[in-house]
């Protein structure tokens, strides 16, 4: 079967990105991408491709090339399900905040309101590929749903996780490490998944495209995650041990990465992982086999994020304790306020958490990023519901200008690690702040003779 019309249902970091480059480089296939979201239906929209809502280097030149030709972004979901064959499900799957699971297991309610409009739309045979990431077994879920209609249209349900990362998705995209597809071993399951390699044939070699059965598919998204963020709070606990034994953790990283076995990427030590996704997927992965009854396997897994919340605490605790061990009315400049570089997208940055942290010591915060506005800063605090509303927004103010933000600030902390605060005239921000002043580089990305040389007091993450 040959596909000619691709529905994305969800508009978000991984929905925008993936269809863009689909209908990059499969002019053949007219691709819609839908969403209930009608502001960010508008954005993707915007005449001005620079205001669409996703910040990816990249990302805009090609949705400039593709949009109105065969890429299309709409609020009419029910429309572009019937009209397409193959139907991505890319909408977000948040840890609960409600009933049981609350706090672990993935919320599936989107993904169920989508199958039961599919299932109600459709009105020929199709395609549905869950692209969300889903706990394992989830396709049986959705597969009783549209199997349940009574209408007589058949589905295939395949899984096809995304690996992309935030801040590289084009460049991710373009060339995958691998793309995953999960299908049903009957005749007509292997028929859906070669319709999907045909998609994906247009630009990734076929030997980068690897078939599995739907379980295997499903549980590898949330095994992938797992490791890799694994990986960061290993660094991250050989910090810890790090700053109280003079070794150095950049040097000990590159030390091991350099065995073969070992690697060099994601070994480096940071204030902690943030994102939407590593955390939620572990959680996940931890309720999953809580829910198996295996305790020792969730006991495992569930201390990557214990480390990782100590890794936060820890960051904020020291800026406090070096500060004299009171920051009270003591002027903090962040610099960075993403989760990780490249990207607008703040979901569980560590940036938060140590604000949290600093505001309850009394601190100001003076915040800089290059990509994040002040209304998205307070909306990330309020989220969290620690303190009123009016004390976030009388205690954090931003700064359009990294000079401003730290002028007669008592230190700077580094929160993301964005090119751009390297080349900074740090003797500029030297003179402009209180004395001693402090530098806490939550990223190890600054040069610490140089800031030493100026006179700076700097701290690095494990050393
Ligand atoms: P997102 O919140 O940015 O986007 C999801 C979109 O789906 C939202 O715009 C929302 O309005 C829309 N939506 C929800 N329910 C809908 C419905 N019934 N009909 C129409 N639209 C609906 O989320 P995201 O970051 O793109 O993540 C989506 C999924 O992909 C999640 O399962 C996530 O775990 C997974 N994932 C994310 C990343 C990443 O880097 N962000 C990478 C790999 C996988
Ligand atoms: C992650 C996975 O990498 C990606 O494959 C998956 O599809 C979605 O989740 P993402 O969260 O977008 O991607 O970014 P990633 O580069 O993995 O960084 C996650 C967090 O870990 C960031 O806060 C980053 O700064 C931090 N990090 C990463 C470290 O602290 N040290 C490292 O060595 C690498």
């Amino acid at each position: 079967m040959k596909v000619t019309k691709i529905c994305c249902i969800g508009a978000g970091y991984v929905g925008g990105p993936t269809m863009a480059i689909i209908a990059q480089k499969c002019p053949q296939i007219q691709v819609t991408v839908v969403d209930l979201n009608a502001e960010r239906i508008a954005a993707w929209n915007d005449e001005d491709v620079n205001n669409i809502p996703i910040y990816e280097p990249g990302l805009s030149e090609i949705v400039k090339e593709a949009r109105g030709r065969n890429l299309f972004f709409s609020t009419e979901v029910d429309a572009a399900i019937d009209a397409a064959d193959m139907i991505f499900i890319s909408v977000n799957t948040p840890t609960k905040t409600y009933g049981k699971g609350k706090g672990m297991a993935a919320d599936l309610k989107y993904i169920e309101l989508c199958a039961r409009q599919i299932a109600r739309v459709s009105k020929s045979n199709k395609i549905v590929v869950e692209k969300s990431t889903l706990p394992v077994r989830t396709a049986e879920a959705i597969k009783s749903i549209l199997d349940n209609t009574g209408n007589g249209v058949k589905f295939q349900i395949l899984s096809n996780p995304e690996f992309l990362a935030e801040g590289t998705a084009v460049q991710d995209l373009l060339q995958p490490d691998r793309i995953l597809i999960g299908g049903d071993t009957t005749e007509e399951g292997q028929k859906a998944i070669q319709a999907l390699v045909e998609v994906y044939a247009n630009w990734v070699p076929e030997n980068k495209i690897l078939t599995t059965n739907v379980w295997s598919s499903e549980l590898s998204k949330l095994t992938a995650n797992a490791f890799l963020a694994q990986r960061i709070s290993s660094i991250n606990a050989m910090s810890e041990l790090c700053e109280k034994t003079g070794a150095d953790v950049n040097e000990v990283a590159r030390a091991i990465g350099m065995d073969s076995r070992i690697g060099p990427k994601f070994l480096k030590a940071s204030v902690g992982f943030g994102g939407s996704c590593f955390q939620k997927d572990i959680l996940n992965l931890v309720y999953i086999a809580k829910s198996y009854g295996l305790h020792e396997v969730a006991d495992y897994w569930e201390q990557v994020i214990i480390m990782n919340d100590h890794q936060k605490r820890r960051f904020s605790g020291n800026i406090v304790k070096t500060l004299y061990n009171t920051v009270s009315d003591k002027k903090i400049a962040f610099l960075g306020w993403a989760f990780k570089k490249d990207t607008n997208d703040t979901r569980e940055s560590a940036a938060i958490y140590v604000a949290d942290d600093l505001i309850n010591e009394n601190a100001t915060l003076a915040i800089y990023d290059p990509k994040v506005s002040h209304k998205k800063v307070l909306a990330d605090l309020d989220y969290l519901e620690t303190r009123a509303t009016s004390v976030n927004a009388e205690r954090v103010q931003s700064f359009g200008n990294p000079y401003q933000a730290c002028e007669g600030a008592h230190a700077v902390a580094v929160l993301t690690e964005w090119d751009e605060f390297v080349t900074y005239d740090w003797q500029k921000i030297y003179e402009a702040m209180q004395k001693p002043a402090f530098v806490f580089d939550g990223r190890n990305i600054l040069d610490k003779t140089s800031l030493e040389k100026i006179g700076f007091v700097y701290q690095a993450i494990g050393s």
